[in-house]
């Protein structure tokens, strides 16, 4: 599944416009989900990735967080083309909504992250604890 992109440089890679199938990338290891908020205003999901895995092909309704739990290469493919953007450990990224895209563990080892998407911007200021 390597490429040979030099490490730390992100570069677009020659692939198949799939967008038609479902599925971006055609690998079929699924990456596995934990959905571990999900209310009006934040929905937190942990993603584990085998390597090679795969979200499926997807776009998301709210603006997102992506926080690296541990250091990888994650493959974004949008319909196109694919990237290979390697993470550090801790590393954090946020997302507008509405881009379509699909991601492959690029790495040769298990990675997760976490996705905080909120669905409630302006419902973070009015927020208490319980
Ligand atoms: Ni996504």
């Amino acid at each position: 599944m390597q490429n040979g992109n030099v490490k730390g440089v992100a570069a677009p890679v020659e692939a198949p416009a799939a967008a038609e199938s479902g599925m971006a990338f055609t690998c079929t290891i699924p990456a596995s989900p934990t959905v571990q908020q999900d209310d009006d205003t934040l929905r937190i999901t942990r993603w584990d990735f085998e390597p090679g895995a795969v979200t499926g092909w997807h776009s998301h309704g709210w603006p997102y967080f992506v926080v690296m739990l541990v250091a990888g290469t994650l493959r974004i493919h949008d319909g196109t083309k694919t990237t290979d953007v390697p993470l550090a450990q801790g590393q954090a990224y946020m997302r507008p909504a509405g881009i379509q895209h699909d991601v492959m563990n690029g790495s040769d080892h298990p990675i997760a992250f976490v996705e905080i998407e909120v669905k409630r911007p302006g419902a973070l200021a009015e927020l208490s604890l319980p």
